[in-house]
């Protein structure tokens, strides 16, 4: 054991420390660096204690899909940074909101959630989920008074996820949460965009938070991975799933991700930075229709965004004048933007989320999300701004 391990419990450490810091538990070898326990299974010293560990009358671990030490390190460290009592980490942010809803609800139980949210939570919510007796509503993510409207008897679960991707809306976090606790409904926010960085949902009075490690919290494009952080009651249900259906963290993918933690403050400050830059430049653009950038005081919800978020994040969504052909050319034209779903990495992306990310929901659902044909995603990274202007007007200039 070394001093290390006390560490989780300080809550005095700012978030840049516990980035670096929290959750790190050294061997008797004393690395530096976290280590990586790529193994399957754990010895037991015989049959008594294989019997104990595996009744869970003594702590210890026994298997990586139930735990592994390197996962549990990636586990208390974002933990810490988000101020939950417990985190349960997931094999992607997807296996993490199939998860929390495995976890948190049964067949009968109602969601709520919003229009504009990723693609592939939508048809999770929508088509999977009701096959096994789960329904959910989608109201307008802005619209406080419609999540209360949608409220049934059997509602279970407000889920939130703001700001939303592509259209950097957002939910007023403390007004859902006032509302949701009125009915002992749970509140879970997808933390995706912001990181605990910039927003610390548990402050303000979510239930659980939920994460695409995938994104800023690797941020540099290497893995996928994802988590359930809040309560220990709630989280040790959705582990209750996990350790038994099996989409848990591998230990590599969590050393990455325990690596990545350390420069995400830096990263996400940086990025959040280029962001709020590359967005002016598009605003004043004159073939750029619209942009929605949190941190632009033109976006419906600025006074929110400053309330809620330390700073707008790293995701610029624009609507070209024009439709798909337009938009399209502005993708083809670039070099240095790479043409990829992903988003949160070093290297700035740009997507076409009607033909893309949110190409296999209906029109009918694009068309209330706010996903248009002339809608562009762009995630920032950390290449200079000029560069990355240069690269888009070489398409805006055509389009
Ligand atoms: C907001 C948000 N939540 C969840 C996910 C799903 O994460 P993953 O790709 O790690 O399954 C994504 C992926 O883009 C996302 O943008």
């Amino acid at each position: 054991m070394s001093g290390l391990d006390a560490m989780e419990h300080d809550d005095s450490f700012q978030l840049e420390t516990l980035a670096v810091r929290a959750g790190q538990v050294r061997s008797q070898f004393n690395e530096h660096a976290e280590a990586l326990y790529l193994t399957s299974s754990f010895v037991f010293e015989n049959a008594a204690q294989a019997a104990a560990r595996f009744s869970g009358e003594s702590p210890g671990n026994v298997y990586s899909r139930f735990t592994n030490p390197t996962v549990t390190a990636f586990q208390d460290r974002l933990a810490a940074l988000e101020g939950a009592e417990a985190c349960v980490a997931t094999a992607s942010g997807m296996s993490a909101i199939l998860a929390l809803v495995m976890g948190l609800c049964s067949a009968g139980d109602h969601i709520v959630t919003s229009n504009s949210l990723f693609g592939a939570t939508q048809q999770l919510f929508t088509t999977i989920l009701p096959r096994f007796g789960v329904h959910t509503t989608c109201v307008s993510q802005t619209d406080v008074a419609a999540w209360g409207a949608a409220i049934r008897p059997e509602t279970k679960l407000f889920f939130l996820e703001t700001p939303s991707n592509p259209l950097t809306e957002l939910a007023d976090i403390p007004a859902l949460v006032a509302i949701a606790r009125a009915h002992g409904i749970r509140v879970a926010v997808d933390n995706c965009f912001c990181t605990p960085i910039l927003q610390r949902p548990l402050e303000l009075g979510a239930d659980l938070v939920v994460h695409s490690a995938t994104k800023y919290i690797d941020g540099q494009g290497r893995v996928l991975g994802g988590a359930v952080a809040g309560a220990k009651e709630l989280t040790d249900e959705v582990l209750k799933f996990l350790r038994t259906a099996g989409p848990t963290l591998s230990a590599f993918n969590a050393w990455v991700l325990l690596k990545g933690m350390e420069t995400l403050s830096l990263r996400i400050h940086a990025q959040s930075a280029a962001a709020l830059e590359l967005a002016r430049w598009l605003e004043a653009h004159p073939t750029v229709a619209r942009v929605y950038y949190p941190g632009l005081p033109s976006h419906p919800q600025h006074k929110l965004a400053q309330r809620q978020q330390k700073a707008g994040g790293a995701i610029v969504s624009f609507e070209i004048k024009g439709g798909r052909d337009e938009a399209w050319t502005v993708v083809d034209h670039c070099r240095l933007l790479s043409i990829t779903a992903n988003l949160g990495d070093t290297k700035t992306t740009i997507t076409h989320p009607a033909s893309t990310t949110h190409g296999r929901i209906t029109p009918e659902q694009r068309a209330a999300g706010g996903i248009t044909e002339g809608l562009l995603r762009v995630a920032v990274g950390l290449e200079a701004v000029t560069d990355l202007q240069a690269d888009l007007e070489r398409g805006l200039a055509k389009s």
